[in-house]
């Protein structure tokens, strides 16, 4: 699919990977919708890439009415969504028992699924009922990205919920990709190993040193534009569908 022109609805589009997703999106041509729910931070970004091209709605990805709402909006505003980007997620840490023996709770579990899980589900099927009615250029119709991690192959010590949920999108893409085929709708995925986004550059330099020594080549944390730059080759590449695409620097995580 063509960039230029085209629009991208991206949920997580305030912060990290979403962002740096809009902004090479943006430098490509393609209009973006922000889907986010931090108000002040759409407020901003929107500002920073030019409210021509770039829109910001407040919605949560596990709330069925605003993210319809949400795509109501974008396609009022741009005339239809061509591609999704799903980076929306958080990201606890809690080990199954703690050190006294006493059980993780089941709320940050279910939490983790519903945002990380079934909010990307969610916005995915509603963004497809949208591109279905796009007419079709090349056979295709859309393009719909999801953010999986490497920890949803090996996640590490405290990372069940994190882990399962990433795992989840992993096991998702392919079938969604089947189901979607008949419309003209590719699905892939991207697995980020350890990435340079505020939670990570937040941290000293010494731990994010450390974290970088342990990827194989090159040494250092993966980089958002990196991240963004992958999601733009996976719209033009019309060949690359139902895959999930590990981008970690060779890095294979140990239990900590
Ligand atoms: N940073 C990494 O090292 C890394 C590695 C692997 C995978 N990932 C995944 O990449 C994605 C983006 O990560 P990031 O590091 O850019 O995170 P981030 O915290 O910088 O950005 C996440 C954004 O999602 C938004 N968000 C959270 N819950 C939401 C909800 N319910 N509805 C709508 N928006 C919501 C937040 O407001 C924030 O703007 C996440 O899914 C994360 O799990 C990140």
């Amino acid at each position: 699919m063509q960039l230029i022109n085209a629009t991208a609805m991206i949920t997580g589009g305030c912060s990290g990977l979403g962002l740096a997703s809009a902004r090479a999106l943006v430098a490509a041509g393609a209009n973006v919708v922000l889907i986010d729910i931090n108000e002040q931070a759409g407020a901003e970004q929107t500002e920073t890439l030019g409210t021509a091209k770039a829109l910001y709605v407040s919605a949560d990805v596990t709330n069925e009415p605003q993210v319809s709402a949400a795509l109501e909006l974008a396609v009022e505003r741009f005339g239809q969504i061509d591609i999704c980007v799903n980076c929306a997620g958080i990201a606890p840490a809690e080990r199954t028992l703690n050190k006294s023996a006493q059980p993780a709770s089941l709320h940050t579990f279910t939490k983790t699924m519903a945002i990380n899980l079934s909010g990307t589900f969610n916005v995915a099927r509603l963004a497809a009922a949208k591109m279905a009615g796009n007419t079709a250029q090349a056979d295709e119709r859309g393009v719909i990205i999801n953010t999986a991690s490497i920890a949803g192959y090996e996640g590490q010590i405290g990372q069940t919920a994190y882990a399962a949920s990433k795992a989840g999108i992993i096991g998702m893409t392919l079938p969604m990709a089947r189901d979607l085929a008949a419309v003209g709708i590719r699905v892939n995925s991207i697995a980020p190993g350890i990435m340079a986004t505020p939670l990570l550059t937040a941290m000293p330099q010494p731990v994010q040193d450390a974290l970088g020594a342990n990827v194989p080549f090159p040494k250092r944390l993966g980089l958002p534009e990196e991240f963004a730059r992958l999601v733009l080759h996976i719209v033009e590449n019309a060949y690359i569908n139902g895959e999930t695409i590990r981008l970690d620097g060779g890095l294979r995580m140990q239990p900590k």
